[in-house]
């Protein structure tokens, strides 16, 4: 049976996100990557990164099912571990002591917009809690700059978000800053990406 699923923003922003993990990932180690959704990415970014191991997690087990039909399509079994089936919000994450002594970076590709809040604050503190000093936590997809005005197709976005979920929507980076402060992260960039998306680099400190 044919459980891969196909988002057609992965294979869109791939590239452009690629470029951004090889210029910001340390040179090896794990990365743990938080609501791998398809699996699109794990596989793509695995393939890129043969000294990393690509650590696909998600909450839903159609993805979990999804990403390992991806893993299994391109025969990538020997390299890359079995997705784990991780809620954000869970107080314990899933993680062996292999994984957390090999990791190298966190990676959480759009889900901050299609998630509570809550969501946001536990990927931070948990990140904040297993990241080593100068390792980062790299996010992707739609903010709101401080102190600028959203733009045009990100506000009618946003409408489109919270109206799918009240507790969904384009988040103001401002108040990532706060929380990613608060858990000993500075930023180290912010990369202005293709369709009014951003990459945000926060480091351990
Ligand atoms: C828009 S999809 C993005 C998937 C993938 N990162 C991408 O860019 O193609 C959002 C993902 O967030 C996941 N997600 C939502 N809430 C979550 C939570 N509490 N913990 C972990 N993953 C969550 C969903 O299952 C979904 O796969």
């Amino acid at each position: 049976m044919e459980n891969r699923l196909f988002y057609p923003a992965t294979s869109r922003n791939s590239e452009s996100i690629s470029r951004v993990l090889l210029k910001y990932l340390p040179g090896n180690g794990t990365v743990l990557e938080v609501a791998s959704g398809s699996g699109e990415h794990a596989v793509t970014f695995q393939k890129l990164l043969p000294k990393h191991t690509w650590q696909a997690t998600d909450t839903s087990l159609v993805c979990c099912r999804s990403i390992r039909s991806w893993i299994k399509y391109y025969e990538l079994e020997e390299i890359m571990p079995e997705p784990i089936q991780l809620d954000v919000e869970t107080k314990s994450w899933p993680l062996t002591k292999e994984i957390l002594d090999s990791l190298c970076a966190i990676v959480c590709i759009n889900m901050i917009h299609i998630s509570p809040w809550e969501c946001s604050r536990a990927l931070i503190r948990q990140a904040g809690g297993i990241l080593k000093v100068n390792r980062p936590l790299i996010l992707y997809g739609p903010f709101q700059m401080n102190h600028e005005p959203m733009t045009q197709s990100n506000m009618l976005f946003d409408m489109s978000l919270r109206k799918q979920n009240p507790s969904w929507g384009i988040r103001k980076l401002e108040d990532l800053d706060e929380l990613a402060f608060s858990q000993g992260f500075k930023k180290e960039a912010i990369i202005q990406m293709p369709a009014n998306n951003l990459s945000i680099i926060y480091i351990k400190v």
